[in-house]
């Protein structure tokens, strides 16, 4: 039976078995948080707290991350973090998810990637034995780095062999760094060489080209956006001939200013040329984004049925880096919705 009211509807969404493969720690926090911890160290807000999540597209939005993230500096603050992310997530009735952390945006962590990982494996872990779900974390790579940073980092991970960790990222400004497969490639060879999964912001802050490096150059499993491969048929074919899914995140579009309207964003027209599609939040709490209501928006914008929402949420799970038994969990889940 088709729910009547709008709470029916999104009650039915948050109940849809899921995972979420695009979201990031840096887009976690609360505003409260943000300002206690702020006046704590004595550092002045950028702007007062009703407009401290308006920003005018990604560049900006980068920037205030790294203000953000520096006020995070002890290991209970990112403990704090990790579980509050599980908390939403299961709010959002998803079963799993891969986050991405990036360590350049953490000034009190830099050289301290162990300890980093270990802070946030501790909020995992506590959020775990409290019945959330379980959670891989992607340490990420920036668009801006160089090309000795990058494997400076996948060098550590790599030693690090830490459980929690599943995939080498690569986020930030493609804009602003210009075309960069060709500078990251080695260290994304490295991380695959050594099993490390490869997920790769793409065709976001960049075209088409950006994407087809991503895949030719970046070996990508997966791809964060995407979205802009629209613009090209034949990296659409690449996408449809290598099962490379994308994780597609609307309301961060709209507000980063990537498409003006719902009705203009390209996820139903990738969906129809062939292309697997999920569902994410980005950066949740900044961007004001929930995971049920992505799929509410898709829903409504696009007409959605109940066979095309279980198959963006299929895409969720098979996409995910979840181990095995985690997927065929959700997946027969799915099968009863
Ligand atoms: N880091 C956090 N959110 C991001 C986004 N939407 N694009 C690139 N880098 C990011
Ligand atoms: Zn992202």
């Amino acid at each position: 039976m088709t729910p009547h009211t709008a709470t029916d509807r999104m009650a039915r969404l948050r109940a849809l078995p899921k995972a979420e493969v695009h979201a990031h720690l840096e887009g976690c926090f609360e505003p409260a948080v943000l300002e206690q911890w702020a006046q704590a160290a004595g550092v002045s807000m950028p702007r007062p707290r009703e407009q401290l999540f308006q920003f005018e597209g990604l560049a900006d939005f980068l920037h205030f991350l790294d203000w953000a993230c520096g006020l995070a500096r002890t290991r209970g603050h990112l403990a704090e973090l990790s579980y509050g992310y599980s908390k939403r997530l299961a709010a959002s009735g998803a079963g799993y998810a891969d986050v991405i952390f990036n360590p350049t945006h953490w000034a009190a962590w830099q050289g301290r990637l162990g300890a980093m990982v270990d802070a946030l494996d501790a909020g995992f872990q506590a959020a775990e034995q409290d019945g959330l779900p379980p959670v891989g974390l992607c340490v990420s790579l920036l668009r801006t780095q160089s090309a000795e940073a990058a494997l400076e980092l996948v060098d550590a991970l790599v030693a690090l062999r830490h459980p929690r960790v599943v995939a080498l990222s690569i986020d930030g400004n493609e804009a602003a760094a210009g075309r960069t497969g060709p500078r990251f490639a080695e260290a994304f060879r490295r991380a695959g060489a050594a099993g490390l999964r490869r997920t790769v912001h793409a065709g976001e802050s960049s075209g088409p080209q950006g994407v087809r490096d991503a895949i030719e150059l970046l070996g990508a499993d997966r791809i964060d956006h995407g979205v802009r491969a629209i613009e090209d048929p034949a990296v659409l074919d690449l996408l449809v001939e290598r099962a490379i899914p994308l994780g597609i995140c609307p309301t961060s579009n709209l507000v980063l200013r990537v498409y003006p309207s719902i009705e203009t964003h390209p996820i139903d027209a990738l969906r129809r040329a062939g292309v697997l599609v999920s569902l994410n939040t980005d950066d949740p709490v900044l961007l004001g984004a929930s995971l049920e209501g992505e799929y509410a928006l898709c829903q409504a914008a696009f007409s959605w049925s109940d066979d095309t929402l279980r198959s963006v949420a299929r895409t969720s799970i098979h996409a995910s880096f979840a181990n095995p038994d985690v997927k065929q969990q959700l997946l027969g889940q799915l099968a009863q919705w």
